[in-house]
C-alpha cells in the first residue's frame, strides 16, 4: 500500500517518524519527534540498509514490501547496531529467512548478542565492496561514531553515503524526506543538540571518520535520522566537523542556579555586562527551568560559558551539579570561562566552579564574585565587571585566533 519516497533511481526511503517517545535513549526530550531512518535498494539483488526501532516494525516490512512487489529481500547492511536501528532485525528474519545480514565482525557479534539469530551472515572487511548488480557498495568502518561497531555504507553508483548516526539530527520528517522538501530551520538547531548529547563525547573518531571519508565523492548523505542531505550535504558535514573539533561561534552562554534570587540576579548583571561589552547572542539559561540537552548544546555552539550558583550543602546547585558531569564526561574543550555565586555563612560554589574551569583546561578570566546573602552594590559593580571580562577575553582571543 505505500508509496515510498524515492531518493533517485533503484533507492527508496523505507524508515518512520517516531512521534511518540517522549525522551530519546530515556535521557533527552524530543520536542519535534525523531525519525529512523531506513532505505531500500532494489538491483539484481535487494539490499535494506539499517532497520527502525522494534515498535514501528511492522510499518518498516509493510514499506519494504510494498516496494519489493513479491520479490525476496536479500540482504540486510548494517551500519550501527543501536536498537534504534537493529531492533527490527529479529522481526525482518522471520519475514525473510534467506535474508543475508551484512556487517563487519563486531556488528555481527553484537546481532548474536542482542538478538540471538543465527541463520545466514556475511562478515565484511574496511573498504570490501558488495555487488548488488549496477550497485556497488562500500563499506568504510568508522569506529565509536559513536559504538565501537559504527560503518558507513558507499553507493558507488549513485554516490550516496549511508552514513549511520553521523550527519544525523532529531525532528521527525513533516512530509519530505530530502533535504529541500523541508524547512530546515528546525534541524539545524536539532542537530546541534543531537550531537551534543548523542555524538559529543566522542569527537576525535568523528574526525577520523570525516578524514577518512574525504576521497569519497559523495553527492548525498543519507543518515539514520533527519533529513536526506543534497543540496545542504556540505553544511551538514561542516557542522559536524566543527562540533567534533571543539569549534565554537562566538557568544556567551550563562547557565545559573537560583532558589530565592541572589544568584539570579548575578546572573542577570553578568549578562548586562556582557552585552555593553559587545558580546552578542548572549543567552541566559536558569538551569532549573531549561531542560539540560538545551543548555548542553548551547555550551556546544558558542565560545563563552559563565556559570552561577549558590552554595547548596556546602556543594553546587544539584542540577548544574548534573550539568558539569555532562561537560566533563564529554571533554568539551576550549572554551572561555568565568563564575559567580552566592552564599549565606560559608562559600564553596565559586571554589567549586573554579576547579572545574581548571580540571577542564578552560580560560578563566581573573575577576569571580561571590555575595554573601543578598546582592550588594559592590559586588553588584563586580558582576558587570565579570561581564567585561569576559567580554575583553573573547575579543581577544577570536582576533588572535584570526
Ligand atoms: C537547601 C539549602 C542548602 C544550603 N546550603 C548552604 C551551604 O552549605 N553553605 C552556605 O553558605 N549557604 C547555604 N545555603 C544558603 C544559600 O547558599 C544562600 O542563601 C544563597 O544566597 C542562595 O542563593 P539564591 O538566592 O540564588 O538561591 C543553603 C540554602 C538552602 C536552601
Ligand atoms: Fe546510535
Ligand atoms: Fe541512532
Amino acid at each position: 500500500m505505500f508509496h515510498n519516497r524515492q531518493i533517485t533511481q533503484d533507492i527508496y526511503y523505507v524508515g518512520v517518524n517516531d512521534r511518540q517517545k517522549v525522551k530519546f535513549e530515556n535521557l533527552v526530550p524530543l520536542y519535534n519527534g525523531v525519525s529512523y531512518n531506513a532505505y531500500l535498494v532494489l538491483d539484481e539483488k535487494t539490499a535494506l540498509i539499517d532497520t527502525v526501532d522494534i515498535h514501528f516494525g511492522e510499518i518498516l516490512v509493510d514499506k519494504i514490501q510494498s516496494q519489493l512487489q513479491g520479490r525476496d529481500l536479500d540482504y540486510l547492511i548494517i551500519n550501527h547496531m543501536e536498537p534504534d536501528h537493529s531492533g527490527s532485525i529479529r522481526l525482518l528474519r522471520k519475514y525473510f529467512p534467506n535474508l543475508v545480514i551484512v556487517g563487519n565482525e563486531r556488528a555481527l557479534d553484537m546481532v548474536e548478542g542482542f538478538y540471538g539469530i543465527g541463520g545466514a551472515t556475511l562478515k565484511i572487511q574496511d573498504e570490501q565492496i558488495l555487488s548488488l548488480g549496477r550497485h556497488q557498495l562500500q563499506f568504510f568502518l568508522t569506529p565509536m561514531v559513536h559504538w565501537p561497531e559504527t560503518m558507513m555504507t558507499y553507493d558507488m553508483k549513485e554516490k550516496i553515503l549511508f552514513s549511520g548516526d553521523a550527519f544525523g539530527c532529531f525532528g521527525s520528517l513533516d512530509g519530505g524526506v530530502i533535504d529541500t522538501e523541508l524547512e530546515l530551520d528546525r534541524y539545524w538547531e536539532e542537530m546541534y543538540r543531537y550531537y551534543a548529547n548523542i555524538i559529543g563525547k566522542y569527537g576525535s573518531p568523528v574526525q577520523k571518520a570525516i578524514k577518512k571519508l574525504a576521497p569519497v565523492p559523495f553527492e548525498i548523505i543519507c543518515s539514520t535520522h533527519g533529513p536526506v542531505w543534497k543540496a545542504y550535504r556540505q553544511k551538514a558535514v561542516d557542522i559536524y566537523d566543527r562540533l567534533s573539533r571543539f569549534e565554537a561561534e562566538e557568544g556567551v552562554v550563562i547557565v545559573y542556579g537560583s532558589m530565592y534570587g541572589t544568584t539570579e540576579l548575578m546572573a542577570e548583571t553578568v549578562a548586562q555586562g556582557l552585552s555593553e561589552a559587545g558580546i552578542k547572542p548572549v543567552i541566559v539559561h536558569n538551569v532549573s527551568n531549561q531542560d539540560l540537552s538545551v543548555i548542553l548544546s548551547d555550551i556546544y555552539k558558542y565560545r563563552g560559558c559563565i556559570m552561577g550558583s549558590p552554595t547548596y550543602n556546602n556543594g553546587l546547585f544539584p542540577e548544574l551539579e548534573d550539568l558539569i558531569k555532562k561537560i566533563e564526561s564529554r571533554g568539551v574543550k576550549n572554551r572561555i570561562f568565568g563564575c559567580f555565586g552566592s552564599y549565606s555563612w560559608s562559600g564553596a560554589a565559586v571554589k567549586n566552579l573554579s576547579e572545574f574551569a581548571h580540571h577542564m583546561s578552560w580560560k578563566m578570566v581573573e575577576q569571580t564574585v561571590e555575595e554573601k546573602q543578598g546582592l550588594k552594590k559592590d559586588n553588584y559593580e563586580l558582576c558587570l565587571k565579570l561581564g567585561h571580562q569576559v567580554a575583553s577575553l573573547l575579543i581577544d582571543t577570536q582576533q588572535k585566533n584570526n
